[in-house]
């Protein structure tokens, strides 16, 4: 089966599971998932837990009740984009089993906002959901903001923090968001809009592995210029540095995520939280398949941690240990 068939398989049959109730004690003894859970508190947002599931798992919102079920305390959804697209030809998900990660360029296919949010209407209790927004693939990047602010609008109602993604390395042009000056406007931009609202939710942006200490500094100074909440560090990288699978050669474009990433990622998080002061929380994701990987980005500076990859490979005893054994940030 392809990874991306066997991805919607797996979370139906898992739907199917946890709806029979022998069958649901089953996987919770199965996977130890009867945990005490320590919350924590980012932006006055209190998580259920440290750990949540990264964008792109659960883009169109249709696994929640699934994903709380295995543990998680988050998942952020998306990334959304206010038209629905169908993303880049299949395939477009790849294995490279022998390094332990993923290979994507799925460019942002999804349902759109509106679809997605027919499914918030019915979030479980108990879960924080994030929202993850973007731009469609035929907006420029001169009226990006306008489908920045749709998304945020529309999905303001439903979803307790926001993530501007203008990271992902498989939507052309995207990551041209994260120069200086287009991405402040950007976030000044959706700030703005949040500030004018009832209860602003805390905003977050998620940056990519391969930016420059260059372009870190703006992202600090932007951050604490524009006020934005915090940083979500970070996406996949389009490195292929020190990748052993073979087929790698023949597989094309595309991110990779997974234990590849995770020397990287840590470093960004470290280097922000340093050279910033500490001055935002930073929420950590990047090649985490263990506790003592989740552990290393909470050492580096994180408040908190997302997976994705570590989950594909490890499973839901992944996200038990790292909610048993974490020790957080005082
Ligand atoms: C198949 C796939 C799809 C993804 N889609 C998105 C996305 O839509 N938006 C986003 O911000 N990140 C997306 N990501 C990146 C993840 O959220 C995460 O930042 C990255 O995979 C690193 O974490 P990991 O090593 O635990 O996978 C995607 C990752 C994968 C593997």
């Amino acid at each position: 089966m392809s990874p991306e068939k066997a991805h919607y398989f797996s979370m139906s049959v898992l739907r199917i599971a946890i709806n029979i109730p022998g069958l649901r004690w089953c996987l919770k003894q199965c996977f130890k998932l009867e945990v005490e859970d320590r919350p924590v508190i980012i932006c006055g947002l209190k998580f259920p837990n440290a750990i949540g599931m990264a964008a792109g798992f659960d883009k169109d919102a249709r696994f929640l009740k699934e994903l709380q079920f295995l543990g998680f305390g988050s998942v952020e959804i998306g990334t959304l984009t206010p038209v629905a697209q169908s993303g880049n030809p299949k395939p477009r998900l790849f294995r490279l089993k022998e390094d332990e990660a993923l290979l994507n360029r799925m460019g942002f296919n999804n349902g759109g906002v509106n679809d997605a949010i027919l499914r918030l209407k019915d979030r479980p209790k108990g879960l924080i959901v994030g929202g993850n927004i973007g731009r469609n693939k035929n907006t420029s990047n001169d009226d990006a903001i306008s489908d920045y602010l749709a998304s945020f609008n529309a999905l303001y109602p439903y979803v307790d923090y926001f993530v501007v993604n203008v990271s992902s390395p498989n939507t052309p042009g995207l990551r041209e968001l994260q120069d200086k000056e287009p991405l402040a406007a950007l976030l000044r931009a959706v700030v703005l809009r949040n500030n004018d609202s009832a209860t602003p939710r805390p905003v977050f942006l998620k940056i990519a592995p391969d930016m420059t200490l260059e372009q870190l500094d703006d992202v600090i100074e932007i951050i604490i210029t524009e006020k934005v909440d915090g940083v979500i560090a970070t996406n996949t990288t389009i490195s292929r540095d020190n990748l052993i699978t073979p087929e790698i050669e023949f597989m094309g474009s595309g991110g990779v995520s997974g234990a590849p990433l995770r020397l990287r990622s840590t470093e960004v998080i470290s280097y922000l939280y340093e050279k910033s002061g500490g001055a935002f929380p930073i929420i950590g994701v990047g090649g985490i398949d263990s506790l003592e990987s989740a552990q290393e980005k909470i050492d580096a500076g994180a408040s908190m941690v997302q997976v994705f990859t570590g989950f594909i490979y490890r499973g839901p005893s992944l996200v038990s240990s790292i909610r048993k054994g974490i020790k957080l940030k005082d």
